[in-house]
């Protein structure tokens, strides 16, 4: 069985689809970690990895400093499979030759395996399969110990292995949906060549999670920062079950949530979670802290410094506090830790839950670090999280002030709760909208304009509608929504808001808009 204590060691070379590996590791029930392709052998080895995944990579293992990996893993007697770079590694390594390719192969190509080598690799795969390549060098000849076991027209040796060392490469991808049997040969690594069993879900990783909360924590006190959100939920929940009275969670309630929200979070996690919440009435205070305030960037570091003040002031009124609850999540680890990641220009100052220990002198717990946001849903649905909260659509940490365009008043706020509750009743009240929007709701604009409603002349606010489609909010594309739906929306919103008489719908896609207005 895998566990977090015996995973799938993924190392990551630099590749665009590290994360997608893993993903397809867990999805084949088996647990997976993504590590620096430098990691050094004691570390791998410490964690027991079943098998080892090399990633693909953006270098050539020609080049002189090309990312490299400790020599010991090819000696261990670990299962390994590399992937493109990965393969071409293992060719390197073991003593074959390659060269820069003068044909690179990108996109589909057609693998044929090799009729007289039957590899376990390959096992229940048609002769002929689409993959999907992306390669400029090419191995030329094989290590010792290893045989060819597939090929494309543009590329001799496509595939290689060595059945008694278990070391295998593989020059597509497996990992993406294009290549039409990647699953299978992926399931066929992990079962058949490593012998591992599909016995991963979240019932194992609830209860390894809760062991290791109840080690870290001792008889501590513990106090976590609840946004509504699902990860702070998730990670929150987890704790209470390690750890219960030891842990407080305060929920700010800054005046700039949706309609009914508040209420509705503070219920379900007082009597679904059985949450100890401090609910905070911050509204007035951040009335105040906004008031003629216009420019996005100055509301947003305003918002952010004094939720991280009103935190701090509840924390420090619990006496023995030690330890603060993250809903860290496993992009946000591998973002920090492999190298390569560059930062690109600032856009907006990001506010959430994530931004307090720098500020605070807290050891940090954080539960949820190995999952991916699929998993944490999953982990909730476990911990009987009600849909509402699981399937929450993403909300920005500065919430409405930066839906409300301009300077926010309560008036301004009132609008906007109403224009976008409409929204989300209409959207959420839609069956079979395929694909379902990503995130969809309404922004009040600065600007006013002309109407004529009944025999008069109106002069009032104008909401724009945004409904996007996304995988991870990075980019995405404005939602092709039926038009019955929009006109309901907007007689809606018209009819029963007050002070608006315009509506329009944003047709922009992220880039070159971005998804909030602010
Ligand atoms: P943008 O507007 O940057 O939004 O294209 C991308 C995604 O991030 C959400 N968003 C935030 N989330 N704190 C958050 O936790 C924030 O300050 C914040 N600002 C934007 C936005 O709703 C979208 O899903």
């Amino acid at each position: 069985m895998t566990s977090a204590s015996s995973p799938v060691v993924i190392l990551d070379f630099g590749a665009q689809y590290s994360q997608l590996i893993a993903r397809r590791v867990r999805e084949a029930r088996v647990y997976s970690e993504i590590l620096p392709h430098d990691t050094p052998w004691e570390e791998i080895r410490r964690r027991e990895p079943r098998a080892i995944i090399l990633t693909g990579g953006p270098e050539s293992t020609l080049e002189p400093g090309a990312p490299a990996m400790d020599a010991r893993i090819l000696e261990s007697g670990v299962p390994v499979l590399g992937i493109c770079y990965g393969m071409q590694l293992i060719a390197r390594d073991c003593g074959g030759r390659l060269i820069p390719s003068s044909i690179r192969e990108y996109g589909q190509a057609e693998l044929a395996l090799e009729a007289d080598v039957p590899s376990p690799l390959f096992e229940g795969l048609p002769a002929h399969s689409v993959v999907w390549m992306s390669h400029g060098d090419t191995v030329t000849e094989l290590p010792p110990g290893f045989k060819p076991l597939a090929h494309t027209a543009r590329t001799e040796i496509a595939a290689l292995g060595d059945r008694q060392r278990k070391l295998y490469g593989v020059q597509f991808h497996p990992e993406v949906v294009h290549t039409a049997q990647g699953r299978r040969v992926l399931e066929n690594f992990l079962y058949g060549v490593a012998g591992i069993e599909p016995t991963w879900q979240m019932g194992n990783f609830v209860d390894d999670a809760i062991a290791r909360i109840r080690a870290q924590v001792g008889e501590a006190k513990v106090v976590c920062a609840l946004s509504g959100g699902v990860d702070s939920a998730v990670a929150a929940t987890l704790v209470a079950r390690a750890i219960g009275e030891q842990l407080t969670c305060v929920f700010v309630d800054t005046g700039l949530l949706r309609a009914g929200e508040a209420d509705e979070v503070t219920a379900a996690f007082r009597d679904v979670m059985h949450l100890d919440v401090r609910c905070i009435d911050a509204r007035e205070r951040y009335l105040k802290l906004l008031a003629g305030v216009v420019d996005p960037e100055r509301k947003r570091v305003l918002i952010g410094h004094e939720f991280i003040k009103i935190f701090e002031e509840q924390a420090a009124a619990i006496a023995g506090v030690r330890f603060l609850v993250q809903g860290t999540l496993y992009p946000d680890v591998i973002e920090s830790k492999t190298k390569g990641s560059k930062a690109g220009h600032k856009i907006k100052t990001h506010h959430n839950v994530g931004g307090l220990p720098e500020q605070m002198k807290l050891e940090l717990v954080e539960p949820l670090r190995l999952l991916f946001k699929d998993e944490v849903r999953e982990v909730g649905r476990v911990l009987g999280l009600p849909e509402h909260i699981v399937n929450r659509q993403p909300f920005p940490g500065p919430g409405l002030a930066v839906r409300v365009l301009g300077a926010v008043d309560e008036a301004r706020l009132r609008v906007l709760r109403a224009a976008d509750k409409i929204v989300r009743e209409e959207i959420d009240g839609s069956d079979g909208l395929q694909p379902h929007p990503w995130q969809y709701f309404a922004v009040l604009t600065p600007l006013k304009s002309v109407g004529v409603m009944g025999d008069g002349r109106t002069y009032a606010n104008m909401v724009a509608i945004r409904a996007i489609t996304s995988e991870d909010g990075m980019t995405a594309d404005w939602a092709r929504l039926p038009f019955d739906l929009l006109a309901r929306m907007s007689t809606r919103i018209v009819n029963e808001v007050e002070g608006v008489n315009r509506v329009v719908y944003d047709i922009t896609s992220k880039p070159p808009a971005t998804v909030e207005w602010e």
